[in-house]
């Protein structure tokens, strides 16, 4: 019987191998005292379904092995998370459009076993964002360009479970009239969003700023860029200040289950939305899968 949410355990060994069960969503499952509750520490992945097929599938995967070794946690089994994704979408009651978030902790403390699971939901209603855009202030992140060799323990670019800073931020964008961010480095590069990646459009030059940043490596972006140059226009990784954003003719906030958000204002300046764009952008994130 399809069923939502659906959730499937790991059981996962010191090696990084897992197999996974189904469990109640409902029921309890994690320990008060698991390191992923009590410090944050672990790593995930939100995988957008389409149709009920997970997109972008295999960056995540690769994705949230780099997360992993970056917080000394065991190479995740791939094909066995792979798996369990197609298992839970396959068990959820179908829908146009599902969230599938792949979970690492640390574990219980003193145990070294880590803790895993697979919760496919119905995600979020994007549908205003996506039509009318968003607005979106820009703050400081106040780490240089040189973060991830500088200080590799702040962990900038890896999708650890410590969002608490990215929530924060949203917080204090809304409680402004906002719905998002920008964040910038301390020497004025546009990073990206506490939960997406920054795209600009200049007549035909598409770019997001690079990764080296210590940004998160997008899915999202990599399949924007591929429908950038599918139109025949030139994509590209290059730095941007937000001059360049705000002399953009199209800015957006790409992510997985958003997709594709355009900006609508930028500290408070309205700018354009190219909406012409957007529809076929978004028209290809929702069908292109990779
Ligand atoms: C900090 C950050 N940057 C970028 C992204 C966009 O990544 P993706 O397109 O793979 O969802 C996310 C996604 O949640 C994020 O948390």
């Amino acid at each position: 019987m399809p069923s939502s949410p659906v959730l499937f355990l790991a059981a996962i060994a010191p090696d990084g191998r897992a197999t996974f069960a189904p469990a109640d969503p409902a029921a309890p499952h994690v320990r008060v005292d698991d390191l992923g509750v009590t410090r944050g520490d672990g790593v995930f992945e939100s995988v957008g379904v389409v149709g009920g097929v997970p997109q972008s599938l295999e960056h995540h995967l690769a994705r949230f092995a780099r997360s992993s070794a970056m917080t000394d946690l065991p190479a995740p089994d791939a094909a066995a998370w792979a798996d369990a994704v197609h298992r839970a979408v396959a068990a959820h009651e179908p829908r146009p459009e599902l969230l599938a978030k792949l979970i690492v902790t640390r574990g219980v403390e003193g145990t070294g076993v880590p803790t895993g699971w697979v919760l496919v939901t119905p995600g979020a209603d994007y549908a205003q964002a996506r039509t009318e855009g968003v607005d979106v202030l820009v703050l400081d992140r106040a780490y240089p360009g040189d973060v991830t060799t500088r200080a590799p323990w702040l962990l900038q670019g890896a999708k650890t479970l410590s969002y608490a800073l990215n929530t924060a931020a949203l917080r204090h964008a809304r409680a402004h009239g906002a719905h998002d961010v920008v964040f910038v480095s301390s020497d004025g590069d546009v990073l990206e969003g506490p939960n997406s990646t920054v795209l600009a459009r200049s007549r035909d030059r598409w770019v997001t700023p690079p990764p080296e940043l210590g940004l998160l490596d997008g899915t999202t972006v990599g399949r924007a860029l591929a429908f950038a140059r599918a139109r025949g226009d030139r994509a590209e990784v290059d730095r941007l200040t937000v001059a360049d954003l705000a002399a953009a003719d199209g800015v957006w906030l790409v992510s997985s289950g958003r997709l594709s958000a355009p900006v609508r204002s930028l500290d408070g300046v309205a700018r354009p939305v190219d909406a012409a764009a957007q529809a076929a952008l978004l028209h290809h994130l929702l069908t292109v899968h990779d």
